[in-house]
């Protein structure tokens, strides 16, 4: 069976994992897991981009060797994707020498797209990207994102003609086989399309040692996102091996500040080596804290860890996967992740800990999950509206809630025994119908859930799920 292929972006080395990162990862999880409720065999890579002058020179920094720090950081990613339930099948460092075989045999297939030239210009450590004379005026000599002055380059560079693709990327993207959601994305990088200019693809090693050689040229390392962008092939085993059960991929996710790395660059790569381009781009937004762009210099970094150690997991992706969008920015705030906490706990488990106590009085025995269609949770996935698709689980959530204080089932008991335990059982089917979803988001709560309701005898758990602290 052909496997759908989702993809992370692979974050740089140089700091700890922080809670923008997260949001790769559990929307990345999120739509595997509902692939896999859908039947579909799937893959999923992470990884770490290790190479650059920005690790090169933090390293140097912290005196650790650079490989050293790349190893601990690399690490440090791995922990933090499993603290947040995420299942990857597949992790890539760009450092693991196959994949820098690979990467050079992809720059001698690219080899008639690439010629020399001379770079004078400027450039954006933070972001390890070429800006255009225009974008270095427009933001007034400094990067928005990094607050940090662009270098001003000038070095004899290998260059990727981005113009022999531009026409095909564009009909790709226009016609949707490679389709950029959500939409006003699509729009904003049909417009940068326009005057996108041929890419550097290489640095001087005088300048950068920390970085893949470039065939045949000593004095050459390739671009650190010519390296990076490869890793979504190189892990998969090219060009050594056939690619095409996995390629091309179903979904590549990425920040809206990397959109135009996946949407310009990188299916210029695939077309110079005649592979197809992806069906699905997602960009998601950025995460802010109190309104603003999370930075150390603002101190305003609130450490995953922390987050994570308040309410536990569940809480932590609740919170991100319904109360951020999938596809905007979204806010963190302390008191927004209480109420979004209190809201778990009130709505689910309550409805838990209510049922099962009025399931075990009434002697109800656990209940097969059954999986049921639900045509609106479908569509809000497959448009990647993750949020609203568990908006909808959330309404049958409070739907359960109102039909245990209108039917009394306690009452019931009383007077029709036989109606109380019928009213019961039926709210127990309906619960695990949603549970089975429910799974997608958030696979421990759900797991407990099903434990409870489908065991011989239905009883509360001893600690309310999400207990008030
Ligand atoms: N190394 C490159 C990616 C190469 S992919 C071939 C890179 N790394 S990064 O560490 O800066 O970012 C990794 C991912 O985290 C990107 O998808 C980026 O958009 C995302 N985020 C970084 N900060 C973020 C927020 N504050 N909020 C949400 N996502 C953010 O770019």
């Amino acid at each position: 069976m052909k496997e759908s292929y989702i993809t992370t972006a692979i974050p740089y080395v140089n700091g700890n994992p922080h809670l923008g990162h997260a949001m790769d990862y559990l929307l990345a999880d999120t739509l595997r897991r509902y692939m896999m409720y859908c039947g579909k065999k799937v893959r999923l890579q992470a990884g770490t981009d290790e190479h650059g002058s920005k690790i090169f020179k933090k390293a140097a920094e912290q005196g650790i060797p650079v490989q050293e720090f790349a190893d601990q950081n690399a690490q440090k990613f791995q922990d933090f994707i499993h603290s947040l339930g995420v299942e990857y099948t597949d992790f890539i460092r760009t450092t693991d020498p196959k994949h820098e075989r690979r990467c050079q045999k992809i720059w001698e297939k690219l080899a008639d797209h690439i010629y020399k030239d001379k770079y004078e210009g400027w450039y954006c450590e933070g972001c390890e990207a070429y800006v255009t004379d225009k974008e270095h005026d427009d933001n007034g000599g400094e990067c928005p994102d990094h607050k940090k002055p662009y270098i001003k380059l000038s070095e004899e560079n290998y260059y990727l003609r981005i113009s022999d693709f531009k026409d095909r990327i564009r009909e790709a993207i226009e016609t949707d086989e490679f389709k950029i959601t959500p939409s006003f994305r699509k729009k904003e990088f049909l417009n940068l399309l326009k005057d996108m200019p041929d890419v550097s693809i290489s640095r001087p090693k005088e300048q950068v040692e920390w970085g893949i050689p470039v065939p045949g040229d000593d004095s050459q390392v390739m671009y650190v996102w010519i390296d990076a962008l490869s890793n979504y092939i190189t892990i998969l085993g090219y060009p050594d091996e056939d690619i095409s059960d996995d390629w091309p991929a179903h979904t590549q996710i990425v920040g809206k500040d990397i959109l135009r790395f996946h949407a310009g660059i990188w299916p210029a790569m695939l077309l110079g080596l005649g592979l197809p381009l992806s069906h699905n781009l997602l960009a998601h937004g950025f995460i802010t804290v109190n309104g603003e762009k999370m930075s150390k210099s603002v101190g305003n970094v609130i450490a995953p860890e922390e987050i994570l150690a308040k309410h536990g997991l569940a809480a932590f992706r609740y919170f991100f996967l319904r109360h951020a969008s999938t596809t905007d920015d979204a806010d963190f705030t302390w008191d927004k992740y209480e109420a979004s906490y209190n809201e778990l706990a009130n709505d689910l488990g309550n409805l838990v800990q209510r049922l099962a106590t009025l399931c075990k009085k009434n002697t109800i025995a656990g209940q097969k999950a059954e999986q049921r269609a639900n045509a609106d949770f479908d569509a809000r996935m497959e448009k990647y509206e993750f949020n609203f698709a568990f908006d909808i689980l959330w309404d049958g959530i409070s739907e359960l809630n109102k039909r245990i204080d209108a039917e009394k089932p306690w009452a019931l008991a009383k007077t029709d025994p036989k109606k109380a335990k019928d009213v019961l059982i039926k709210l127990v089917v309906d619960l695990l119908a949603i549970n089975d979803r429910l799974a997608i988001f958030l696979p421990d709560t759900a797991a407990q859930i099903e434990e409870i309701f489908t065991s011989e005898a239905i009883q509360p758990p001893a600690t309310p799920l999400f207990p008030k602290n």
